[in-house]
Parts: C-alpha cells; structure tokens; sequence
C-alpha cells in the first residue's frame, strides 16, 4: 500500500510510533525514525524495519524545538529523497489536579505535544507543498475530545492539536495535502503502563468493545491515512477508542 513512499514517524522508538513505522515498512515505505536519545531499543528497531526490505534512516531530535524541527525533516529528505507521509507522534504525559500542578509541568506537555506538532507540520509543509502532495497524521487523543480530570495540560495540548490539524488542513487542501488526526483512547504503552490494574479494569468496562486497545490498533489506521485510499478525507479526527466516545 505505501510502496515507493517515504514516511517520518517521529517519538518512533516504541509504544505507537514503533507499530506505525513497522506497518508501515511491512507496506513498502522507506522510513525517517524520530528519537530524542540514542539507545537498545532504537537500535534493534532499525534491524527489524531494514529485515522488512526497506531504508531506514534514524534521525535525532527533539521535536519541541524548532531547529531541531527542521532538521529532523532536512535529514529525511536529503537521506531518503522526499517526504510523502509524516506522522506526529511525540508524546509526554505529566498528570496532576489543577491546583497540584507545577507551570512547568503544564508548559512541558504543551511544548512537546502542541508545539512539537506545530514545529513539525511548519518544517514539513513548504516541502509537500513544493511536492503538491502529502499526508500528515496528527497523533491527538480521545481526552483532547472530552476532557480528563488530572490532565488539564495533556488534553488542552491533545484538542489544540485538533484546531492545529483542522486548520492546516484548510490551508493546504489546495495542494493536495491530506492533514487528519488519530485520537487514540486507552492504548497499552509504556505511557499507559503506570496505571494500576484497578483503573485499567475500571476502564476496560466502560469501553464498548470490552478492551483496551493495542498500539497496532492505532497503526491500522496511520497505514489507511498514510495511503491514497485516504486522498479525499481531510480534517477530520477519528477515534481509535473501542467506542468508548462515540456520541
Ligand atoms: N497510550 C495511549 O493510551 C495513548 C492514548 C491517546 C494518545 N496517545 C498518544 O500517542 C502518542 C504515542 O504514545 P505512546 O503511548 O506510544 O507513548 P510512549 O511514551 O511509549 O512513546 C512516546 C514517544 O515519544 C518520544 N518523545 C517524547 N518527547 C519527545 C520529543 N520532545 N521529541 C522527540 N520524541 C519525543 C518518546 O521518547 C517516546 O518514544 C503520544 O502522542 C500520546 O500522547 C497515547
């Protein structure tokens, strides 16, 4: 489905952003790994794309900043020779009540979910527009959508990711680039991992499908946005919750 393209997964290291850039591969694309710091799990991660019969080329930065932003996509073009897909998957949690939480906490969370996507989408577009085709995948999440006590700064980051994704998508519709969102609900990640089994439990019986839901779970989606089976969809945030939010 995506052979012949390019795709940067950025955070791509574990937890979604790795069962995306293995669905990914596993479908054709050459892939531009994002990680912020070096380490075993990157390493056997590029092992397990090249055996998939495709490039790989890891490139580090950390999205919240701007340079490294840009260099981050130069790095992929120049490596891999374009960019057809990005997905924007960097993501960090730092939960607390309203009246607990640090200004850093909140500022931390904002810079790397909201204005790491911005920062991305900024270094990527001039590129797709010059190109007159792309696909961009905004990772959100169903708490951008309904909001969740104790993580004000996750959610106000993950719904102004919807406003980002909207936005951009009516800016360059014209183009021919396609800018979606993916709001994950409760996927099993490491991000995830830190909650008891009680919550875990408490969740799973309030989701209609009656499971928490696996990061391949998110990546079956990535590969039919990252794909032209998505051209004429644009703007739009879809849920990959088990129903959980359907309204
Ligand atoms: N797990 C869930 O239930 C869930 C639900 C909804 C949305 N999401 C979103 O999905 C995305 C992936 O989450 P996950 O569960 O795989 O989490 P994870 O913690 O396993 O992975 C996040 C990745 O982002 C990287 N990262 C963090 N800050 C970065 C930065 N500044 N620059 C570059 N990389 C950075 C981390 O190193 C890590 O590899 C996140 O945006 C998260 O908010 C997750």
């Amino acid at each position: 489905m995506l052979k012949g393209k390019v795709a940067l997964i950025t955070g791509a290291t574990r937890g979604i952003g790795k069962a995306i850039a293995l669905k990914f591969a596993e479908n054709g694309a050459d892939i531009a790994l994002n990680y912020r710091s070096d380490n075993e799990a990157l390493r056997t991660l590029v092992s397990e794309l090249e055996d998939k019969g495709v490039k790989v080329l890891p490139v580090q930065g950390d999205v919240s900043v701007l340079e490294d932003a840009n260099k981050i996509v130069k790095e992929a073009v120049d490596g891999l020779g374009k960019l057809d897909i990005v997905v924007n998957n960097a993501g960090i949690t730092k939960d607390g009540l309203i009246v607990r939480m640090k200004e850093e906490d909140f500022d931390a969370v904002i810079d790397t979910n909201l204005k790491g996507t911005f920062n991305m989408m900024k270094a990527t577009s001039s590129i797709m527009m010059k190109q007159r085709s792309g696909k961009i995948i905004n990772i959100s999440s169903v708490v951008g959508l309904v909001g969740n006590a104790g993580q004000s700064n996750y959610s106000a980051s993950k719904a102004g990711i919807i406003g980002l994704t909207k936005s951009i998508a009516r800016e360059l519709g014209g183009r021919g680039i396609n800018v979606n969102a993916i709001a994950p609900g409760f996927i099993q990640t490491d991000m995830t991992d830190v909650l008891s089994d009680k919550i875990k439990e408490s969740m799973e019986s309030t989701i209609p499908l009656k499971r928490l839901g696996n990061p391949e779970d998110v990546a079956n989606l990535a590969l039919f946005l990252g794909s032209n089976l998505s051209d004429y969809i644009t703007g739009q945030v879809i849920a990959v919750d088990g129903g959980m939010t359907m309204n």
